[in-house]
């Protein structure tokens, strides 16, 4: 692959350790990178019809010139994809492509072919290889590293699933080029969550920087990429299967943001990145509210993503709902321990901790007082 050393980051995880290559026009030169990295004279791309339409061409039209046939594998686009029907559909035409343990299948798309063709790569033929080639900033800055696949069930969002690694991620920036503003946006909710967990001088980079990434600067796009990558792998390294709690520091804002998706339906009128936004705002509230963080610095969080056009609190992610339907929701949280919910909670800008001692009747008032 074709970029510089300052755009590898590795993820150290011994035998399964695994390079995140980013720099833009990777896709235009990927077959020949995946043919020579797989071994294989034809690969099986999984994608959805968006994807399909504008970024597949980049594979297709260079397949031949590396010598790869290529076989892709069409989707609908959404969250809906993520379910039982579209994962026997997806395995169905592997088995059918004669797909074997040595294959790596290429997941060509957003979190929800990422996470789909991950866990389909999972459990096929009891483990394939697989390759991230994420095309939303939210997937390449966050769900096409670590190896968390899943789909969703009746009972929830991603409760089925498995840890599987890929065998590399390639990231190209410039498929950001295609991506609609709001999915751009909701992406960079994601980033913004690396300096607020443990990285103040990134959240203070974001400040300076966001607004360029969002107006599509790839010097900008790319180095947020890279900056996300880097603190990805080294808490994934540290805790891959979120055992020690290292891990968990990644889903800051999920739990309040969680509640608010649980809402409005895990529908279009609240991206994920949008609710993860509104989240960790209220996650900053409160730990002001419990006064351990400055309200200054719970202020300057919510001033930041209100900034970047994303919902910095329940009113603005269009949830008026009270607290004790919104705490229900959490209950059905994966982090669930014993009957109580650990949260992570903020000593400051990049000070997240996990706080075990969460009374949730505290944060369903909480709830009832803030906008
Ligand atoms: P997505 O995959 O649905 O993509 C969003 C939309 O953008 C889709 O309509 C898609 O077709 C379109 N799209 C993708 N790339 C495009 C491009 N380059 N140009 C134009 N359109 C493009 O959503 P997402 O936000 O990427 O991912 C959300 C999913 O990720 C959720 O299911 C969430 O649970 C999961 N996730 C997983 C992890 C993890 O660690 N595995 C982490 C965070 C989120
Ligand atoms: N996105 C949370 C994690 O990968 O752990």
């Amino acid at each position: 692959m074709n970029a510089g050393a300052n755009n590898r980051v590795t993820v150290a995880l011994g035998a399964r350790s695994y390079a995140i290559a980013i720099a833009d026009g990777l896709l235009d030169t990927a077959m020949d990178s995946l043919a020579d990295y797989a071994g294989r004279d034809r690969m099986i791309v999984v994608t959805d019809e968006n994807v399909a339409k504008l970024q597949l061409p980049r594979l297709t039209e260079t397949a031949g010139a590396a010598g790869v046939t290529l076989h892709p594998i069409i989707l609908p686009p959404g969250e809906a994809t993520k379910n039982w029907i579209q994962l026997e559909t997806l395995t169905d035409q592997l088995l059918a492509l004669g797909v074997e343990r040595g294959d790596h299948i290429v997941a060509l798309g957003g979190g929800v072919i990422g996470d789909l063709t991950g866990f389909a790569a999972a459990i096929v033929k009891r483990g394939c290889g697989f390759v991230q080639i994420p095309t939303t900033l939210l997937a390449q800055v966050d769900s096409s590293v670590g190896g968390k696949t899943a789909i969703n069930s009746r009972a929830g969002k991603n409760l089925i699933g498995a840890f599987h690694q890929p065998g590399f991620v390639l990231i190209d920036p410039s498929v950001l080029d295609t991506l609609p503003p709001r999915e751009l946006r909701a992406g960079y909710a994601e980033v913004v969550k690396y300096g607020l967990i443990d990285d103040a001088d990134f959240f203070a980079w974001c400040e300076a920087h966001g607004a360029d990434l969002l107006a599509g600067d790839r010097a900008a796009q790319t180095e947020a990429i890279r900056r996300s990558v880097t603190a990805k792998a080294r808490i994934v390294a540290e805790d891959e299967t979120e055992r020690s709690g290292r891990r968990a520091l990644l889903n800051l804002g999920h739990t309040f943001g969680h509640a608010l998706e649980a809402e409005t339906g895990f529908s279009d009128a609240l991206l994920h990145g949008e609710a993860v936004a509104a989240g960790i705002c209220l996650a900053f509230a409160y730990s002001a509210r419990r006064d351990l963080c400055s309200a200054a610095d719970a202020e300057r969080v919510a001033a930041h993503f209100s900034d970047a056009g994303l919902p910095n609190g329940l009113a603005a992610a269009g949830v008026q709902t009270d607290g004790a339907t919104l705490t229900a929701h959490m209950m059905h949280d994966k982090k669930m321990e014993g009957g109580t919910l650990p949260f992570l909670l903020a000593r400051g800008i990049g000070e997240t901790f996990l706080a075990r001692d969460v009374d949730l009747s505290d944060v369903a008032a909480f709830l009832d007082e803030v906008d």
